[in-house]
């Protein structure tokens, strides 16, 4: 799963991916023909099929796409080893945070026809001719479970979806999740190219929350990250933190929590540190692992933000990139001090135009870490209703995310407020709350009990 992308751009990346250089003959093939006239999305399935079949390759683009644009949602696709004999099962279904509350029927019924790229700790040396999987080769699901085979060494780990080229998550059966974890956390963890690093960390994170994978498996990938230096693995690890510390936030894990976090951002944090430089990529890397450092609680972050917050205070200036990790973690907070102190300001900070009623709500949703806080702000928010939805074109649902275990409280606003229970940003924030809720029953006690033992481990 490429998160960063939209599904339109990502679909055609895994297009491009599956048909390889076939791909690029049928886009200019596509674009010759409909020069000067109107061509239609069919019309450019049609050249790559053509072009797949003047290059030998037997692909109805028409109807790998159809199972990809008419079908809701995308899939996960399960890999499971047979050690023994070097057999791999691949099968799909509809992915689902919540296949319990949310799943009709027809969703669960849904194949799609999905291009299989893997590699292996050997691809390198290995290629289809001796048994082997090579990069290169796309294979193809198109029922609900097949079998492949490979000759991979049982040792060795077995990758899907090589570099997230193609849109659905995969999970594996936890003998290869293990050996994938133990060559992360090794000195070869590069053997694994970046961008599918990110993708474990995305697809494992997410697995947990689907229920579809036990929070230890995610936690002992995400151990490796102290090695981490590169921007899109980061990027995954900051959101899939930013739920786990959503989720945590009121309970006594958080700073358990926090302190994980800290010991796998405290290397690439001294090395990129407060400079802001280099190239594109590595500056956004370096806010990325800023504004993880501050926000998990490194002391050392912390005073330099403070510091830095008294130097703007005096009329100094900061890299404008730096500003709002800065006023947002620069400013000392003491217990509930700066919530309430938005809050009680918040009509004021609006018609000031300072801020976007959107923006402070986002702020809030940050800063937010005690269920103290947590109730200041859905008593606000319940108080101030009418006023926070007026003009307010986020989602209900980004809002209410804060709000995870008011989920009756939420419920009863909902029926006794006008026009809310037919909103369906609403629908879907009950939904969001549901599954949330859902989470803390499946995996808090396991979240904490890895946080606890790790923090043990550390002594
Ligand atoms: C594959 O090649 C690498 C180096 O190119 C080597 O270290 C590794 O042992 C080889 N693996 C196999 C299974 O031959
Ligand atoms: C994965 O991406 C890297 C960097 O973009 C590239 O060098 C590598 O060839 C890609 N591998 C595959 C199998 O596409
Ligand atoms: C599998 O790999 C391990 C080490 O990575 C090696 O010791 C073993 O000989 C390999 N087995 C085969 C059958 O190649
Ligand atoms: C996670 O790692 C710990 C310590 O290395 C290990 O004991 C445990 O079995 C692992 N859990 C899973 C599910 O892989
Ligand atoms: C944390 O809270 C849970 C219940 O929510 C409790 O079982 C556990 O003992 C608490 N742990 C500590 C260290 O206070
Ligand atoms: C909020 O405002 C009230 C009255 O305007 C004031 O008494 C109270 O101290 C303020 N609280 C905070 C945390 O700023």
């Amino acid at each position: 799963m490429h998160s960063r992308l939209g599904p339109g751009a990502a679909l055609m990346r895994m297009l491009h991916t599956a048909l390889g250089t076939t791909f690029t003959k049928g886009i200019s093939k596509y674009l010759q023909k409909y020069k000067y006239a109107n061509a239609a999305q069919e019309d450019l399935w049609q050249c790559l099929t053509e072009a797949a079949q003047e290059d030998g390759r037997n692909v109805q683009v028409k109807e790998v796409m159809d199972t990809w644009t008419l079908q809701m949602g995308f899939p996960v696709v399960t890999v499971s080893r047979d050690y023994s004999n070097g057999r791999v099962t691949v099968s799909q279904r509809h992915f689902l945070y919540d296949p319990e509350v949310n799943a009709p029927e027809s969703l669960r019924n849904n194949v799609w026809q999905v291009p299989l790229t893997f590699m292996s700790r050997d691809s390198g040396n290995l290629s289809r001719d001796n048994g082997g999987v090579s990069i290169h080769d796309v294979f193809w699901l198109r029922k609900r479970e097949e079998d492949f085979h490979f000759d991979i060494n049982g040792s060795s780990w077995l990758l899907a979806n090589t570099n997230q080229s193609g849109y659905y998550r995969v999970n594996y059966d936890v003998t290869n999740w293990r050996l994938l974890t133990e060559d992360l956390n090794s000195d070869n963890f590069q053997n694994i190219p970046a961008q599918s690093r990110s993708g474990l960390i995305d697809d494992a994170f997410n697995l947990v929350r689907s229920g579809d994978l036990t929070p230890a498996v995610a936690l002992n990938l995400s151990r490796y990250l102290k090695r981490e230096r590169d921007y899109l693995p980061w990027l995954a690890a900051e959101r899939a933190f930013g739920y786990l510390h959503m989720m945590m936030a009121d309970t006594n894990g958080s700073s358990d929590l926090k302190v994980y976090v800290q010991s796998l951002v405290t290397p690439i944090y001294h090395e990129l540190g407060w400079e802001n430089s280099g190239d594109h990529t590595t500056m956004l890397n370096g806010l990325t692992v800023l504004s993880m450092a501050c926000r998990y609680g490194l002391p050392r972050c912390l005073r330099k933000a403070r510091e830095m917050k008294n130097a703007l205070d005096d009329g100094g200036s900061v890299e404008p990139n730096m500003k709002t990790i800065i006023l947002q973690y620069g400013t000392d907070r003491t217990g509930s001090g700066l919530v309430a102190a938005i809050l009680n300001r918040t009509r004021s900070l609006v018609d000031s135009g300072l801020f976007t009623k959107a923006d402070l709500l986002n702020k809030l949703m940050t800063l937010v870490d005690s269920k103290e806080e947590k109730m200041l702000v859905f008593n606000f928010l319940k108080d101030n209703w009418d006023y926070m939805m007026e003009g307010f074109d986020i989602k209900a649902r980004k809002i209410i995310l804060t709000w995870t275990d008011s989920f009756r409280q939420f419920e009863e606003f909902v029926a006794s407020h006008h026009n809310m229970a037919s909103r369906s940003d609403v629908t879907k924030a009950l939904e969001r709350i549901r599954q949330n809720v859902l989470w803390r029953e499946r995996h808090e006690n396991a979240v904490r009990g890895w946080l606890a033992q790790e923090r043990r481990g550390r002594g």
